[in-house]
């Protein structure tokens, strides 16, 4: 019998975020069973979990979380405690062309994994939700109870599962659930052997910044430089990628140890302008970082930071790296693996 207390399933395990997770979790004792569906994700980063880890026989499942059979299955065969929830679409722009796709994934995928986890006799949830609920600023930086008017139908699907995940818990069905509002995740582990692999052209800022120091492309668009922000650059708060990976280990620790549910931003309460970045990042790369001034990038927000008091008071949690950390560790992971993940198209034997 497996200790059911350490087992813990998280759903795309295999992505950007949740592989930092799961590095965390073996650290911390708890045995990881992976389940994704390598939409967006190869057998390359459960490799490299593996060898950062030194375990080598992690549980992976190729599995869609929209199957709730299979999910149940899976929760009662591995004697999970708990489920950490990654799984999901994450394309803001992508969301606004193919919403079908965002509803079905994000939010009937995790309506699924619920169902399951009420069938299975599974109690405690951490989600991954996005700053990207709040919507446009009434005031910042943004509060937990910052009204939520998502303004993309990606926001929308997490919003939606935040009002499922809440519904379900005041039902008295005995689940608890912790739900995270990420800021902007960047960085990697600071042994660049696992980070971020954006298929084609990044749509974020900070992989395509490291895919211009490395070469792979000739400049960065700096998308707007007319806001009312310091330089005129969009304002962000970015969270390095291990913090963040801690955080869910702190949000699970915390469902486990009591009944009560939460929601809390996870960011570090910083504000960093594009230009900031760029400048942070030729610091960390020694290389040079061409910028070009674009128009502005239909949908943005001029800036963002979060109010991040409610989970350090709540999970005793706090971010520990800077800027300069996050870049440091974006460049171990892109100067090493200039390509990203080799076949990283492939999915685990
Ligand atoms: P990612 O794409 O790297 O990871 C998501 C993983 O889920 C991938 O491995 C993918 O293959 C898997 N997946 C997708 N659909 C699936 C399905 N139907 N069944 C099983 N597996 C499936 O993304 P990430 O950056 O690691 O993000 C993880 C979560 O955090 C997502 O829910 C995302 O919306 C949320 N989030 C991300 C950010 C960010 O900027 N990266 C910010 C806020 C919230
Ligand atoms: C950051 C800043 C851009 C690219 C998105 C989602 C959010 C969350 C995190 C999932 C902005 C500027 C960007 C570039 C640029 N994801 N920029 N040139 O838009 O804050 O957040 O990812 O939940 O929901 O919306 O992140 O990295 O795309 O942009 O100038 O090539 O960089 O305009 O000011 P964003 P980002």
């Amino acid at each position: 019998m497996q200790d059911r207390s350490g087992t813990i399933l998280v759903s795309g395990g295999a992505g950007y975020i949740g592989s930092h997770t799961c590095v965390e979790l073996v650290k911390r004792g708890y045995r990881p069973v992976i389940v994704d569906d390598f939409s967006n994700s190869c057998a390359a980063a459960i490799d490299r979990i593996c060898q950062i880890t030194g375990v080598n026989d992690l549980p992976v499942i190729e599995a869609d979380i929209r199957d709730t059979a299979r999910m149940e299955a899976i929760m009662r065969e591995q004697e999970c405690a708990a489920v950490i929830h990654f799984a999901g679409l994450k394309a803001v722009g992508e969301s606004t062309q193919k919403p079908l796709d965002y509803y079905s994934v994000n939010v009937q995928g995790s309506l699924s994994l619920l169902t399951a986890m009420q069938a299975a006799g599974v109690k405690h949830i951490v989600f991954s939700s996005s700053a990207t609920v709040y919507g446009t600023p009434v005031s910042l930086p943004y509060t937990e109870s910052h009204p939520l008017a998502p303004t993309n139908p990606y926001g929308m699907t997490k919003y939606a599962v935040e009002l499922m995940l809440n519904d379900l818990v005041a039902s008295g069905a005995g689940v608890n659930a912790g739900i995270l509002r990420y800021f902007n995740p960047i960085g990697a582990h600071p042994s660049g052997l696992i980070g971020e692999d954006p298929n084609g052209i990044p749509n974020n800022l900070m992989p395509y910044v490291a895919q211009v120091a490395v070469g792979r492309r000739p400049h960065v668009n700096v998308f707007g430089n007319d806001y009312d922000t310091p330089d005129g650059t969009g304002v962000r708060d970015y969270i390095h990628v291990m913090d963040l990976a801690e955080a869910h280990i702190a949000g699970l620790e915390k469902l486990m140890a009591s009944p009560d549910s939460f929601t809390v931003n996870l960011g570090s309460g910083n504000g960093y302008s594009v230009l900031d970045v760029v400048k942070a990042f030729k610091k960390a790369s020694g290389r040079d970082i061409p910028v070009e001034f674009a128009p502005r990038r239909p949908g943005d927000l001029p800036a963002y930071w979060a109010d991040p008091t409610h989970a350090r008071e709540l999970l005793g949690w706090q971010t520990r790296f800077t800027l300069d950390d996050m870049c440091r560790d974006q460049w171990a992971w892109q100067s090493q693996n200039p390509n990203g993940y080799p076949d990283g198209d492939t999915k685990p034997a």
